[in-house]
Order: structure tokens, then sequence, then C-alpha cells
């Protein structure tokens, strides 16, 4: 149930509601055309983005207290409602499984099981980013790292595990930043589109 509970959860999205709310646009139309908060940024604003990072952290924060709440709290219930909140915000059930690239699910999730690593990760990230500019990127190193940071840290092995199948999830969704990156043409932030 807890799983289940996490999947529609993160199916829930917040730029694709923000969109909708604030302009009454598809934001999957806008922009980059994904259902994250780096879309929102650009596309709507500062204050849009940094509300929907926050919320689409906080439904990965959930998701793990739901395994502890409805469930018997394991390491691998509390796993395998993280992977089904990110599942359900890449692939969302209530907008046509159209989603997003699941980062900021993916910390609020990671950071409620592996605080330390998941923090020195989110600064490597924030600093790949004010110095490039590309959040592609951040996001990237961001995920590579987390397995090797959790793993270094000595954190248990479904976590390890966990946080692997985390950086599959991303580089997947970001075939097509991977190919911008490498061509020179991935967006900046902050550029105009
Ligand atoms: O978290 C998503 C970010 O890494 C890239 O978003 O909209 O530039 O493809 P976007």
């Amino acid at each position: 149930m807890p799983i289940l509970i996490s999947y529609l959860l993160g199916s829930i999205s917040f730029s694709y509601l923000a969109g909708k709310l604030l302009k009454g646009i598809d934001i999957r139309n806008h922009g980059s055309g994904n259902a994250g908060a780096t879309n929102t940024l650009r596309v709507l604003g500062v204050g849009p983005g940094v509300t929907v990072l926050l919320l689409d952290a906080l439904k990965g924060v959930i998701a793990v207290m739901l395994g502890s709440w409805l469930g018997d709290g394991s390491s691998l219930l509390l796993v395998l409602c993280g992977v089904a909140v990110i599942f359900g915000h890449n692939w969302p059930i209530f907008f046509g499984f159209r989603g997003g690239k699941g980062i900021a699910t993916t910390i609020g999730v990671m950071i409620t099981l592996a605080f330390l690593p998941v923090l020195i990760a989110i600064i490597v990230a924030i600093l790949i980013i004010a110095i490039t500019r590309y959040v592609s990127l951040g996001s990237l190193v961001l995920t590579a790292l987390l397995p090797i940071l959790i793993w270094s840290m000595g954190r248990p092995t479904e976590i390890i595990v966990l946080s692997l199948a985390m950086f599959v999830f991303a580089w997947y969704r970001h075939r097509s930043n991977i190919v911008k990156l490498l061509k020179g043409q991935e967006n900046k932030l902050g550029a105009k589109k």
C-alpha cells in the first residue's frame, strides 16, 4: 500500500499544475518541454520554480516517511517507496505518463535516507550550476556522485542500490540534455529561449 500511495503522490505534477493555474498553459509544450522545477523557473519565473522545486522534493520526503508510517519501516520498503515516488514523478498516471526528470524528488528521497552524502552532492551541484549555468550538468553530476558518496560513507547496501537506480533513472531521463551538452547547445540558466 505505501508503495502505491508513493507512486500516486509522485504523479502529482506540481510544474504542470503551476503552468495551468498561473498561465493556463501546459508546461510540457514550453521551454525544454520538461515537467520539472527547472523548466518552471524558465517558463514561469523564480517564485514558481522554487516552489515547484520544494514541493517536488517534499514528495520524496513524504514517500519515504510513508514507508515508516504505513508499513514496517524496513529499509527495503523505504527504498521501494523512494523508487515509486520518482517513477510517479517521471511517468505520472494523472498526466498521460509525461512527467519530469526526477531530480528534485530524488533529492527529497535521498536526503531523508542519507543526509550528509546528499548535502555534499547538492553543494557540488550548486557550484557546478553557478559556474556553468547548466542545471542539467549539475543534476547529472549530483546523481553520479550520490552512489559514490553514499558507498564511501558506509551507508547500508539498500541505500547504495537505490542511489544507483536513481543514477540510471536520472541519466536516462537526461538523454536529450546530454546530447545538447556535448554539442554545446544546452540551455543556460537565465538565457533567453
Ligand atoms: O532537473 C531537470 C534539469 O536537470 C534539466 O531540466 O528543463 O533543462 O531539461 P531541463
